[in-house]
């Protein structure tokens, strides 16, 4: 009702304006109405349901504005006399199709609005003639399909194409010949290959955002090469791979909402010029200092909802710079290792949204004490025991770890290699299995194993021993011990030949 009456009211205060402010023009189209506001002259003509464009439109008109009608189809030439239109609005025109040259004549036109209409298809050259347009919007239509040079022609500095969810192929040289400096995609089921359509664009595009597609997006990694963004915004696309970061120059980058995982961007020198990192919702479980230790314009950065348990130190020089840091709905754990986040949020002016501890209390950390937040060195639950085994033998050996945060189990080979089992990322559990496994245990494997577990407050270690021996068995074979020298040399020659891979037929006795 509210929104009803609130209409109304606007309604009743156009007229008013428009009656105050404007005179009415004779020699207007029926349904519309045509006047002239300061040096503007309009032409509104809104809810008449007209199915052509009338052919009396005042030559002189600056806006058009042509809202709720039924023209199913733009035919070409419909606007031929209207050269000095500089805004066209066409919503709500149920326009089904665009027939080719049916903006000709608009060589003034900047202005031109085709949102929710039910346009299937973008021909090509299908906005040929508008050699002044700076926006285009074609958001809410039923695009399918956008054809090879759809925009030949065009220098603009904005195009919408959002929310067409049937929009399924953007073809190669769709944009071949156009500029444009703002491209918005949203809510589409485009195949990778449409992202290539992007290429003739790499000169002109400051911000592309394509958002929401609803099949997973694989974006090449050298798609971007040439590009120089000002805002890359790809959320929601499913995209697992990052890789075309490589290529990537951009001061905004907002990738969230697509489970790349934690991104080390050390690994792409060409986003050193990031200033605002929007990673949100990325599974980005893992933060870690060195990760944005090459992005020193790094001025903002969004990491919600990404399962973030701790915050290591290393994060503070990166922390330091940065004016706003959002950490909302994470895990974190508050134990010792996020002491000096408590100190630095003390001290720091940066804006600091959602630092909270998950576990194991919830708490805003600024106003949790300090001594609360505490380690235990790690303690080893269980330890395999020393074994002696049987060349060839399977063997499993196990070290359990308990420690707040959960240690790190390294075993130590007998000839120095090493078998490491990082803790668990859910700070949550406390405790790490360290296993060892060896497929077939060789004279090699024998001697002393040793399992550390560590974590940033202590170490711990136990050691086992290791004694591999040959098949030596005193069987009790036949009688008087006869053969049993002979046996024992057979069932050698047996493991061996077993160990080789090679079959043995053995006559035993
Ligand atoms: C046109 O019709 C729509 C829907 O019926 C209505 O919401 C809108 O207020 C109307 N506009 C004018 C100017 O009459
Ligand atoms: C869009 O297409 C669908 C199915 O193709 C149709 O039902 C719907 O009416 C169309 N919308 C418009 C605004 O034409
Ligand atoms: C395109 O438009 C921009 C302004 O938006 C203008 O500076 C530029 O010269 C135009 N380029 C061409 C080729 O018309
Ligand atoms: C893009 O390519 C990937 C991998 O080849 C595939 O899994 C995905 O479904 C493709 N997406 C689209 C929209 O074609
Ligand atoms: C392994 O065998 C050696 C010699 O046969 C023996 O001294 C040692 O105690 C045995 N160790 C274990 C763990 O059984
Ligand atoms: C951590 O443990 C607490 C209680 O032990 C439990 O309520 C919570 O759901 C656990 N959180 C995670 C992320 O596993
Ligand atoms: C284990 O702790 C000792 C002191 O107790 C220390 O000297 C040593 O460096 C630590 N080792 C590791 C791997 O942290």
């Amino acid at each position: 009702m509210m929104a009803k009456c609130n209409d109304v009211h606007r309604a009743v205060v156009l007229a008013l304006v428009l009656l105050t402010h404007a005179r009415i023009t004779v020699g207007c189209p029926t349904g519309c109405q045509c006047m002239q506001k300061v040096k503007e002259h309009l032409t509104i003509c809104m809810n008449t349901s007209l199915t052509e464009i009338p052919d009396n439109i005042p030559a002189n008109t600056d806006q058009l504005h042509f809202k709720g009608n039924r023209i199913r189809i733009l035919r070409r030439g419909s606007f031929t006399r209207l050269s000095s239109l500089n805004t066209l609005s066409l919503t709500h025109c149920q326009i089904e199709i665009i027939e080719p040259n049916a903006f000709s004549g608009l060589g003034s036109l900047a202005y031109l609005d085709l949102q929710f209409n039910g346009i299937r298809e973008l021909q090509p050259y299908a906005f040929s003639g508008l050699f002044a347009l700076k926006r285009l919007l074609l958001d809410n239509n039923n695009l399918t399909e956008v054809h090879n040079f759809a925009f030949n022609g065009l220098n603009l500095t904005r195009l919408r194409m959002e929310r067409n969810p049937e929009l399924r192929d953007i073809s190669t040289k769709a944009f071949q010949g156009a500029k444009i400096n703002e491209l918005f995609i949203m809510n589409s089921v485009l195949g990778n290959k449409s992202l290539r359509a992007l290429a003739p664009l790499s000169d002109t595009l400051r911000e592309l955002s394509w958002q929401g597609n609803r099949q997973p997006l694989t974006i090449p990694k050298d798609l971007f090469q040439g590009f120089t963004f000002q805002t890359l915004k790809l959320n929601d696309n499913g995209i697992t791979d990052a890789q075309f970061l490589e290529y990537v120059v951009a001061d905004d980058l907002s990738l969230e909402g697509n489970p790349t995982g934690p991104i080390d961007f050390s690994h792409y020198p060409n986003l050193r010029q990031v200033r605002v990192l929007r990673l949100s919702r990325t599974g980005f479980t893992r933060v870690d200092g060195k990760y944005f230790a090459g992005l020193p314009h790094l001025a903002q950065l969004y990491l919600s909802e990404n399962g973030i348990m701790t915050l290591p130190s290393n994060l503070q020089s990166v922390f330091e710079q940065l004016q706003r840091i959002v950490l909302d709905k994470n895990n974190i754990y508050c134990n010792c290792e996020l002491r000096w986040f408590k100190r630095w949020l003390g001290l720091t002016r940066t804006f600091v949204q959602g630092a909270t501890c998950s576990h194991p209390f919830l708490e805003d950390i600024p106003f949790i004490d300090e001594s609360v937040m505490t380690c235990s060195p790690p303690k080893l639950i269980s330890v395999s025991h020393g074994r002696n085994v049987s060349l060839g033998t399977e063997l499993t050996l196990s070290c359990v770890a308990r420690g707040n945060p959960a240690p790190t189990v390294t075993w130590h080979w007998p000839n120095g290699e090493k078998t490491v089992t990082a803790p668990p990322i859910d700070r949550n559990i406390t405790e790490t299995h360290g296993q060892l496994h060896i497929v077939a245990a060789q004279h090699v494997d024998q001697g002393r194993f040793r399992c550390d577990a560590v974590n940033v407050v202590g170490n711990v270690s136990a050691a086992a021993e290791i004694l591999v021996y040959r098949v030596t068995y005193d069987l009790q074979v036949g009688d008087k011990g006869r053969c049993s020298g002979q046996l024992r040399l057979h069932l050698v020659y047996l493991v061996l030949a077993c160990l080789c891979g090679k079959v043995l037929v053995s006559h035993v006795c």
